[in-house]
């Protein structure tokens, strides 16, 4: 079982002056827990996402971010791990090295590739990831060398090795097989660009192909529910409940909409304003919010600062 633990996470533009954008946000996410995160537009939740997964265009100017693991979560790695093997700060860490240790980000805009298959994607980042975690553990039982060729993206999934990875052609198509069926996903999608070509729609359920392939920890989706018709908004709440269910994982869901709360029940809601967690409830807070907005939540926050 993980925990995401963040803690006073305070984030700014990293640039000059750059804006300050969190200020201060407390929030712990365990694997098995559905939260949501609401909030007015423009309040910080996409940022505090990228920040979650390392993006550099933000600056964590105070607070922590960090995976706590246990033995389930660590279950592959062949070595002999030592208590701080199991608590990993993540803000030390590289983008691709957060996302080894079971950190997964939907992207609120999911970028398009050409000339990339899905399959070809999905495969590379197992591998990608697979190895990346494999030195990760070993860097930490082997402290005394440093090797800074490991840091960045050296082994992002789009620039690892098509072929001899760890994880054959056969053992790919079986998995992937397996998370499509769990998922109810049509075969013929495979074979496609990925994410070119695709519809809004079928974006946002590669993403969660994607998520149920990798298995993360901790999965943060931002706004998958957006653009999303009826049908496909339960295809991906059943998806993500899927992923909850069979995996185990723990889901950080970024919304604007009670809507897809009715299909993946959140365990507690949080509102985010102004860069802080300033609400949290269960399900109920995101009916309240549907149905009065923000305004009181702004009221009540002012009053007892
Ligand atoms: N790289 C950046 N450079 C400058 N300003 C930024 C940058 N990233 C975010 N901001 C600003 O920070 C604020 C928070 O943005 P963010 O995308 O986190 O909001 P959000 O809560 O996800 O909003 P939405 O609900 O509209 O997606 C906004 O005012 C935005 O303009
Ligand atoms: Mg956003």
């Amino acid at each position: 079982m993980a925990t995401l633990e963040i803690n006073g996470l305070r984030a700014r533009v990293a640039e000059e002056d750059g804006e300050r954008i969190l200020r201060g946000v407390d929030l712990t996410v365990e694997s098995g827990d559905i939260h949501a995160l609401m909030g007015p537009n423009g309040s910080g939740k996409s940022t505090l996402a990228k920040v979650i997964a390392g993006h550099p265009a933000y600056e964590v100017t105070e607070g922590s971010v960090t995976l706590h693991l246990d033995d389930a979560d660590v279950a592959d790695i062949d070595a002999d791990l030592d208590e701080e093997d199991y608590s990993w700060e993540l803000l030390e860490l590289e983008p691709n090295e957060r996302a080894a240790l079971g950190i997964f980000l939907g992207f609120q805009y999911p970028a398009e590739i050409e000339g990339v298959t899905m399959t070809n994607f999905l495969r590379q980042a197992l591998n990608a990831r697979a190895e990346e975690r494999e030195e990760l553990f070993e860097d930490e039982a082997d402290e005394s060398e440093t090797d800074d060729e490991d840091a960045g993206y050296d082994t992002s999934p789009m620039e690892g090795p098509a072929d001899d990875g760890e994880i054959g052609v056969a053992e790919f198509q079986s998995l992937l097989k397996e998370k499509m069926e769990l998922l109810d996903m049509d075969e013929k999608f495979m074979q496609r660009y990925l994410n070119a070509g695709f519809s809004g729609g079928e974006k946002k359920q590669n993403e969660v192909l994607q998520a149920a392939m990798l298995e993360p920890s901790i999965a943060v989706l931002d706004e998958i529910d957006s653009g999303l018709d009826i049908d496909r908004l339960q295809d991906v709440s059943k998806g993500i409940n899927a992923l909850r269910d069979e995996q185990g994982t723990g889901i950080l869901q970024i919304t604007h909409y009670q809507r897809i709360l009715d299909y993946v029940e959140p365990d507690r809601v949080h509102v985010m304003l102004d860069g802080e967690v300033v609400k949290s409830g269960g399900a109920e807070l995101a009916e309240k919010l549907e149905d009065e907005g923000y305004d009181w939540v702004r009221e009540d926050a002012f009053e007892t600062a």
